[in-house]
């Protein structure tokens, strides 16, 4: 079962120390707490809580979407747990993809690298069209080039993935730098619209909080409906708990990203302690703002009278603040910029994790002598997110950023019991409490929000995943490094010393 074959502890941690793999392979340790806080709320406080709170408050939850955000954020929080005590414990450029390396199997491992890829470069593309739409709008730009309906090649996207492409590529200061700036920005306006936004709620629009559930009109049957209607045979109906359910699974997206920080495990001082500060830390601020932007929108304005286009900046005009929908539309465009960038970023130490193992050519791993990035990886991965951002209307496939991020979490929950028995020894600076419950149960939970998606969605991750697989036995499955250890019988791995030579000359 050489699917199943797993990299020893000892291999990803002398990789990712100081004086373990080749140079030309060792990222740079460049980032604090802050940095990695930053990179996640960066990544994490974006398109979603702008645009999906009025599209699921009028179409599925009413009020009660403030509840389905509580509902994602402690689903993302669970997860953020297992996160933490895996990524504290081996920190790694290669977070789930390595964590399952480690604990599942070479395919298990593979499955969740293609699955990041899929939420990172989908997400980044997505965002990226959002991002133009916006300058569209500001400057009044020709829809033809800039708008996400009717343009043939979007050239807002692709200018912008191209940028932040070339400043993920040169540097993790740079990075870090522009992140922060950016993260100051959207996190002051995002308090500032829960404060002013609170003096306008009428309580009147928050009754019912959760309207009574009623059959859904057209477009909710088929494929389209969540997999869990269509495998008990529900009528298709929206609002009541189910409503605030299937709202839940779509503002997940507004929480994915997190897990990126955990990317940065080898460019992190003291990832031990930093890691885990940085996760949770970014989890708990983005959680508490998105419950308290989602109420005052609610409470702003009737959910059924909610723009679905700009929920935010409407309600403000609604409530007679019209002058706060430039401040919404900055926070807006500070908040795409650093998801893309973050996005651009994490793909990079995925790909060169990935690509360090041997599963796809281990040339683009390369480390830059003076940037210190993966830079060839991060190059490519740039021209592959311009491509489909430029070319192809994705805000229809927004959903499989989510059940990306949910598989990628299912499986690492999974991971933490699993190691806990495999290695019961080895040093973790962050515990989950009540494992194995706490794990369980969040990997139950994100099976559940899975299932809340619609069934086209589930369809169009299994042909993602049926690609991935098509490659890894096309490619990865006798390339590796590990296939290529057992094959030759030896210890020693071409481009990395063994073990026990680490350290010297
Ligand atoms: N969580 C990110 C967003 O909401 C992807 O845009």
């Amino acid at each position: 079962m050489s699917v199943l074959r797993t990299k020893p502890i000892r291999d990803v941690l002398a990789q990712g120390s100081d004086e373990g793999g080749e140079p030309r392979s060792r990222l740079r340790r460049r980032l604090g707490a802050l940095d990695l806080m930053g990179f996640g709320i960066g990544i994490v406080i974006g398109t979603g809580i702008f645009t999906l709170t009025g599209i699921e408050a009028k179409n599925h939850a009413g009020p009660g979407v403030v509840v389905s955000f509580a509902i994602g954020g402690v689903v993302a929080l669970l997860a953020a747990l297992c996160y933490a005590e895996l990524a504290a414990s081996v920190p790694t450029a290669g977070s789930a993809y390595t964590y399952a390396y480690a604990t599942m199997g070479e395919i298990v491992a593979w499955i969740i690298g293609w699955d990041l890829l899929l939420e990172f470069a989908l997400g980044s593309a997505v965002v990226a069209r959002g991002w133009s739409g916006y300058l569209a709008d500001l400057f009044g730009l020709p829809s033809a080039w800039f708008a996400e309906e009717g343009s043939v090649v979007n050239l807002g996207a692709i200018a912008i993935v191209l940028i932040l492409g070339v400043v993920a590529t040169v540097g993790i200061r740079e990075s870090a730098r522009i992140t922060n700036l950016l993260v100051l920005v959207k996190v002051a306006i995002c308090v500032f619209i829960v404060v002013a936004g609170l003096f306008l709620v009428k309580a009147t629009n928050l009754s019912p909080f959760i309207p009574a559930a009623e059959p859904a009109g057209g477009g909710e049957d088929g494929v389209r409906q969540p997999v869990t209607q269509a495998i008990f045979g529900l009528e298709p109906s929206v609002f009541g708990f189910a409503g605030v359910l299937t709202a839940a699974a779509v503002v997940f997206f507004a929480y994915t990203g997190f897990e990126a920080v955990a990317n940065l495990g080898e460019e992190t001082r003291k990832p031990r302690r930093d890691l885990p500060l940085g996760l949770l830390g970014t989890l708990l601020i983005s959680t508490v703002l998105y419950i308290g932007v989602s109420l005052v929108v609610v409470g702003m304005v009737r959910y059924t009278d909610i723009d679905e286009g700009a929920p935010i900046a409407s309600a403000f005009k609604a409530a007679g603040a019209g002058w706060a929908a430039v401040l919404v539309s900055i926070a807006a465009i500070a908040g795409l910029t650093s998801v893309i960038l973050v996005e651009l970023v994490a793909m990079g130490r995925i790909g060169f994790a990935i690509a360090r193992d041997g599963l796809i050519p281990p040339s683009i791993a390369r480390v830059h002598p003076r940037w210190g990035t993966p830079y060839r990886i991060s190059a490519i991965v740039t021209v592959g997110v311009a491509l489909l951002a430029g070319f192809l209307p994705l805000a229809a496939l927004a959903d499989l950023v989510s059940i990306g991020a949910l598989g990628a979490f299912l499986l690492v929950s999974v991971a933490v019991p699993t190691l806990r028995r495999r290695r019961p020894e080895l040093e973790r600076p962050f515990t989950v409490p009540f494992s194995p419950v706490l794990p369980i149960v969040s990997a139950l939970a994100c099976f559940y929000l899975m299932l809340n998606l619609s069934v086209e969605t589930w369809l169009r991750f299994l042909a993602w995943m049926l690609l991935g697989a098509a490659i890894y036995f096309g490619y990865g499955h006798r390339r590796n490094r590990l296939a290529r250890r057992e094959a030759g019988g030896a210890g020693v791995v071409p481009g990395r010393r063994p073990v026990e030579q680490l350290g010297r000359g």
